[in-house]
């Protein structure tokens, strides 16, 4: 295997974007991308996306936007795995490239949620439908459940909830491509409305649009396209049972800890030496399951980490600088990628007012569905 690195990125901002298109999107990050690196040319496009054919009606997606690029005639592929489709797509590209295959691979997500479709429903559709779906259950309703069982057999309180959305908002007001670049409070969670008991409007992310992009290539290139690339020294990807009722603990996250053993025992590191990630905090206990499951915080109860600081910019493992799902939005297929690009520009130093100091080594957690996938990436810099 050869080793990978990402040398350019692009992304546009998130949120309710009515005058662009899931073409356009795709085209503003991926161009970006390009431009960065001063690359005319690729030799494969991975595209993470969860459900363009029901979002906007438009499935095929990966010739579509080669042809957007004016790059027809390239490979190019949707990859889905619910909302960790941008972080497999990421996988997908990675191998693409470790395998030797091939040298200029970008690998981008997209999606268009915000353009009139039922958007509970299709979401649903990453959850298991005879068993789950069919007695009326949607997203918030089974991370509902999950708090419910992480509350009862960890003690978790509302306010342990509140605290991960009023850190990720707090990080997200300094982040100009978030959807909500507004600070909140502990009592704004508790006082928002009631979307799936115990979970509010305020414990959620939203409903996004949006497109990331970042291009990989041999490490053994990179110095052509920049001074400054970021190593992908880890991946790994893993799977659970997609029903709640069939895990043990609905509440532990076991394709997350796998996943990320997998791409820590990959990368040669143990995750007390990360000095950041990015995890999948669709719901505020989600990202408590995540960190939980990753060992992001040891010495510190996941449960405490965002009201103690510990995973706040400051603290001893900034988790979700980029404001996370919640502050900065969730355009499903996109959000992997995203966070990709969260860590290659922390790695860089070029997160402005979000800078962790001295970043060298981050991760990635990208999730899909109420936990049945999972993908993490290690990062450092070069
Ligand atoms: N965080 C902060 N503010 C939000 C928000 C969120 N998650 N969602 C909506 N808002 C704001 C809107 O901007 C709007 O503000 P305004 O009145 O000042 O304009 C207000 O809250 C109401 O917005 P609306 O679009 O009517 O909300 P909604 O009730 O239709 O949807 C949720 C709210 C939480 C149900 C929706 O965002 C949701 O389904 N989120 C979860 C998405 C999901 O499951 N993703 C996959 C995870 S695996």
């Amino acid at each position: 295997m050869r080793e990978v690195a990402i040398v350019s990125a692009g992304m546009t901002p998130f949120g309710e974007l009515w005058d662009a298109s899931l073409r356009q999107l795709f085209a503003d990050a991926a161009l970006e991308a390009l431009e960065g690196a001063g690359v005319d040319h690729l030799d494969a496009i991975y595209v993470g996306n969860m459900s363009g054919g029901q979002f906007v009606g438009q499935e095929h997606i990966g010739p579509l936007l080669a042809e957007q690029l004016g790059m027809s005639g390239v490979p190019a592929m949707r990859v889905e795995s619910a909302c960790a489709s941008g972080g497999m797509a990421l996988r997908a590209a990675w191998l693409d490239v470790a395998s030797g295959q091939s040298d200029l691979v970008l690998a981008a997500g997209v999606e268009k949620m915000t353009d009139g479709a039922d958007v509970t429903a299709v979401l649903a559709t990453a959850a298991d439908q005879e068993t789950e779906v069919y007695h009326g259950v949607t997203f918030p309703g089974l991370y509902a459940m999950i708090a419910r069982a992480h509350m009862e057999s960890r003690g978790t309180s509302l306010e342990d909830m509140a605290w991960v959305s009023v850190k990720n908002h707090r990080h997200g007001a300094l982040n100009p491509r978030a959807q909500y670049r507004k600070e909140i409070t502990v009592d704004d969670v508790l006082g928002s409305s009631m979307v799936a008991d115990p979970l509010r409007l305020l414990n959620c992310s939203p409903v996004s649009d949006g497109a990331a992009a970042v291009l990989l290539v041999p490490l053994a290139r990179a110095r052509e396209f920049t001074d400054r690339s970021i190593r992908i020294r880890g991946s790994g990807a893993a799977t659970a049972p997609m029903a709640l009722a069939d895990r043990q603990d609905p509440a532990f996250l076991g394709a997350v800890r796998t996943s990320a053993e997998r791409a820590y025992a990959m990368a040669g590191i143990r995750p007390s030496e990360l000095d950041l990630a990015e995890v999948h905090d669709c719901f505020s206990i989600a990202e408590i399951c995540c960190i939980e499951a990753m060992g992001l915080t040891d010495g510190c109860n996941p449960v405490q980490a965002a009201r103690s600081g510990y995973t706040a910019l400051g603290g001893t493992r900034p988790v979700n600088t980029s404001g996370g799902l919640k502050s900065k939005g969730h355009p499903v297929g996109a959000t992997g990628v995203a966070q990709a690009i969260e860590i290659f520009e922390q790695l860089r130093g070029e997160a402005g007012d979000r800078q962790v100091e001295d970043a060298h080594l981050g991760a990635t957690q990208n999730m899909g569905g109420s936990g049945a996938s999972s993908v993490v990436h290690v990062f450092e810099r070069v």
